[in-house]
């Protein structure tokens, strides 16, 4: 089916190989004119669910970033799949996408190395030998700033998340100071797979959504769980075993850990159905213990069944407290929320009680910050010579400069490291999936006709607009009629060469819902035909009426609309 899917994609425009004059590359594609105003439909219904029903924050943020960012991250050390070499043509492969047995992404090296020899693995371009699996990163390097002193070694990101955590106090404070709340981002990751295939499934320049949602760890429900309580969901916890069953009661029998990773599970189902995602296709799989990111605490996955198998679309993560604390350690800054107490309490505490005279000479005007930074510090941290970060800078206080005594304090909350549950969509992954869930050929005297059931919100062309032939007339009248739809916002095309079987055909197939033609009777009566293309239904309407008829039946007519 793939193939047909693709071949459709490439001819009519919705996705083209990327750089095909030059001989083309795996794992980049461009989106054509379809795919790119399909891309823009999904990504607008993401943002009416994340930014506009749950109220979260969209930020923009850099593609490129250094180091810093993923040795704290983690993505430095971990980010790695296993690649094993063929010894005699070269070609590199992902080791655990060569076996035949299920999660071998989970395994190390030396466990693929023994399936590999048990399986007797051979090249599969050359029938070669294969070399043993070694840990290949995943990120793509380059050097930030001009040669020598200023220059720095920068990553193209991996993820959009990282932003989020980085930016967490400037979140917080956007937020009034308030958990749980949610941040998302939409834009371009980047992967250098090492074999990439499977068309759009796998890319190395792909698009993603994702949201990080700030939790109080005491607390992880999200406002309005009800919505999707009673949703049934066909969930595979890593227990074991398949159930169809209520988000409500998932969590209630502990199958769902908490209400927060629920409610975006129901959340995620609600959208995937919504752009057109088969319900009879879909499921929710939970990561095994071995499977998960180096981040995560508990995973699952919206996976969807393609002609390529069950692939994962959307991954839902619980990240705990991982990243803000590793960003907390790597950069000195503290990424922590407040929880107030009803009453302000008297506490007694270990503290940092910086002694001045020896400060103020060593730190100079930074003294009082560096003090400041001292008795913020965690009590157990506090041995011999500390390190303490003040605007960017590393100062070390020796130990004669502060001493560490109990004190008394009056505080009204204590602070802690939020915790985030992750929603991470897959656009491109996703795309491909609405394609061919929407995919449909139907034989008629010989020929292939093809249907494309996009749903009218995602459907890249809304409204063609025909005259029945392009003349006497009609054609002026339908250009009319185009021109006017445009001016109303409606993603129209206007289209006058062929037969109108064929011309309906060619809209049939890229899944644009209404058909408007102008005929001889239009020219009499000033009415013209809509054609709907699920049901082939004709109806005669006044030209006058079209705009409130299109929103009737579910278009928008952008600006105006
Ligand atoms: N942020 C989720 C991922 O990188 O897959």
């Amino acid at each position: 089916m793939w193939e047909k899917v693709l071949a459709m994609a490439k001819r009519r425009g919705f996705i083209w190989p990327a750089f095909d004059i030059y001989g083309g590359m795996r794992g980049f594609y461009d989106y054509g004119p379809l795919g790119a105003e399909l891309k823009k439909n999904i990504l607008k219904i993401w943002r009416d669910y994340y930014v506009v029903q749950e109220g979260m924050a969209e930020i923009d943020s850099p593609n490129l970033s250094p180091e810093d960012v993923f040795r704290a991250s983690g993505h430095l050390d971990k980010f790695e799949d296993y690649m094993t070499v063929c010894e005699k043509c070269g070609s590199a492969f992902r080791a655990d996408k060569l076996l035949n047995i299920e999660h071998a992404d989970s395994l190390s090296a030396d466990e693929l190395w023994e399936e590999m020899q048990k399986e007797k693995i051979k090249c599969p371009e050359c029938g070669g030998p294969l070399s043993k699996p070694e840990p290949f990163n995943l990120m793509f390097k380059t050097r930030i700033g001009p040669k020598g002193k200023r220059e720095r070694v920068g990553y193209l990101r991996p993820e959009t998340a990282q932003a989020m955590f980085m930016d967490f106090s400037y979140l917080y404070r956007y937020f009034r100071e308030k958990l749980p709340f949610g941040a998302v981002q939409i834009g371009k990751g980047f992967r250098n797979e090492i074999s990439p295939r499977q068309g759009l499934l796998r890319l190395r320049e792909f698009n993603m959504a994702e949201a990080e949602v700030f939790f109080d760890p005491e607390n992880k429900s999200w406002p309005g769980f009800d919505r999707y309580a009673d949703d049934e969901i066909l969930l595979l916890p890593n227990t074991g075993g398949e159930m169809r069953i209520s988000l409500g009661k998932a969590v209630k029998k502990g199958i769902i850990k908490n209400e927060a990773l629920a409610y975006f599970i129901g959340l995620t189902r609600d959208f995937l159905l919504k752009i057109g995602i088969d319900e009879g296709k879909l499921r929710f799989r939970e990561h095994l213990e071995d499977e998960m990111a180096h981040y995560a605490d508990d995973c699952w996955d919206a996976e969807v069944l393609l002609s390529y198998g069950w692939v994962e679309i959307v991954g839902i993560a619980d990240r705990t407290d991982y990243d803000l604390k590793r960003h907390m350690e790597f950069s000195g800054e503290r990424l922590v929320a407040m929880r107030r107490y009803d009453e302000p309490k008297e506490i007694e505490r270990l503290e940092a009680v910086p002694d001045f005279k020896k400060l103020g000479p060593l730190f100079k005007k930074d003294a009082k910050k560096v003090a400041e930074a001292l008795k913020s510090m965690d009590p157990s941290a506090l041995k011999g010579a500390v390190k303490v970060k003040v605007d960017g800078k590393e100062y070390e206080v020796p130990e004669s400069a502060y001493t560490v005594k109990k004190v008394k304090k009056k505080v009204s909350g204590e602070e802690f490291i939020p915790h985030v549950i992750e929603p991470s969509y897959g656009i491109d992954r996703i795309l491909y999936a609405v394609l061919e869930h929407n995919y449909n050929e139907i034989e008629e005297e010989g020929e292939t006709y093809r249907i494309l059931s996009l749903p009218p919100s995602v459907a890249p062309i809304k409204v063609a607009v025909f005259p029945l032939m392009p003349k006497d007339g009609l054609d002026s009248m339908a250009l009319d009629i185009y021109r006017d739809l445009l001016r109303m916002g409606f993603r129209a095309v206007y289209d006058d060469s062929g037969s109108i079987g064929r011309r309906y055909a060619r809209m049939d197939e890229i899944g644009t819902p209404y058909c408007i033609t102008v005929d001889y009777q239009s020219l009499e009566d000033g009415t013209v035909t809509i054609r709907m293309r699920d049901t082939k239904e004709q109806v005669r309407l006044k030209i006058h009426e079209l705009p409130e008829k299109l929103k009737e039946m579910g278009m928008s007519g952008g600006m105006r609309g």
